[in-house]
């Protein structure tokens, strides 16, 4: 499972065929030059650091952020349990979507958030990839309760997915640093692409959007959830149908979230774990704000309606075909 889903990886940038020797891939077609290290390939191109270095700066940021949380985890004694970045999701009375409930001990409000970002999305048997894995909790559940035929979890982050590839013992699973925007597999590579709390942080949202579509088999879901300034959700749907994805649940799940930031403050599991704990100190400006404690500025404008949780699933129409013939 393992070398077919290596088969499909192309060069980040060109998308050209890879030549691959024990330490290193490289482009057959624009010559960039990859790395493997510590049994895992790094598809990011560094020549983005001369072409567009401002967003190569970005990237960077989110880079040293994330290296600095597993850092922290790993001093604070919790890493081994804290396998996701999110805010989770708790239930109240609005319409819900998940087919089940979770009965995860650990981590169980993000473990809802994923179940009822997926919905009835028919995923046994399928290819997923998860873009902006983080610390692979996505992926587990994913196998935990689908039952897919294969995942990828793809990061910017070394650290993330140095953790992820020493925790997975799957081997239908395959872990690598990359760029959302520059993503390293061939065309219509994936039946289910899924991309949690991770796209606000890419410079250019379109190009991402543009990747997603071209990685999709025709018929597939993209499960997307972001939290957005409320005047940009009408922009990202745009973007979205300009990319080719045809938009068929766009729900508002601010109250869900926030009630999990506030069980979330009462905790020491998950990302809060860092903002609770005093022998894991990070650099990341307003850790408060960062993980929206209450009181925060993130949590207050999502409280007043200025930022909404976005769950919103989007399909790759096979031309002339209608619903039938998609996953859901
Ligand atoms: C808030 S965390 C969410 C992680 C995971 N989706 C979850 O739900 O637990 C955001 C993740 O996006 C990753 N990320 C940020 N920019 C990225 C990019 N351009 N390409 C791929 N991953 C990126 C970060 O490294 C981080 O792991």
């Amino acid at each position: 499972m393992l070398q077919q889903l290596q088969a499909r990886l192309v060069c980040s940038s060109c998308k050209g065929e890879l030549a691959q020797s024990d330490t290193s891939v490289q482009c057959l077609r624009c010559h960039a030059a990859y790395t493997i290290e510590n049994g895992y390939v790094s598809m990011l191109d560094r020549r983005e650091q001369v072409e567009r270095p401002s967003d190569w700066n970005r990237k960077l940021g989110e880079i040293r952020d994330y290296s600095e949380i597993a850092n922290s985890f790993a001093l604070s004694g919790i890493g081994r349990f804290a396998t996701f970045l999110n805010y989770g999701y708790v239930s109240t009375g609005n319409e819900q979507h998940a087919v089940i409930e979770p009965d995860d001990v650990w981590n169980r409000n993000s473990v809802k958030l994923l179940l009822e970002a997926v919905g009835r999305t028919a995923l046994e048997g399928r290819e997923v990839i998860d873009i902006g894995c983080g610390r692979g909790g996505n992926i587990a559940a994913l196998h935990k309760y689908f039952k897919p035929l294969s995942s990828v979890g793809l990061d910017i982050c070394p650290a993330n997915i140095a953790y992820c590839s020493a925790k997975s013992r799957r081997t239908e699973s395959f872990f690598l640093v990359g760029d959302a925007e520059n993503i390293p597999f061939a065309d219509e590579s994936f039946d289910v692409v899924l991309n949690m709390e991770s796209a606000h942080a890419y410079p250019n949202r379109a190009r991402f959007y543009e990747e997603v579509y071209r990685i999709m088999r025709y018929g597939g879901v993209f499960l997307y959830t972001e939290l957005m300034l409320e005047e940009e959700v009408a922009q990202n749907v745009r973007l979205l149908e300009e990319a080719g994805l045809s938009v068929i649940r766009n729900q508002d799940v601010t109250s869900n979230v926030l009630l999990s930031c506030d069980e979330n403050a009462k905790q020491r599991t998950g990302t809060q774990g860092i903002a609770n704990n005093d022998n894991a100190s990070t650099n990341i400006g307003d850790i408060n704000d960062f993980i929206a404690l209450p009181g925060s500025k993130k949590y207050e404008e999502m409280r007043a309606g200025a930022r909404q949780y976005r769950m919103m699933n989007l399909v790759k129409r096979q031309p002339g075909l209608n619903d039938h013939n998609n996953l859901l």
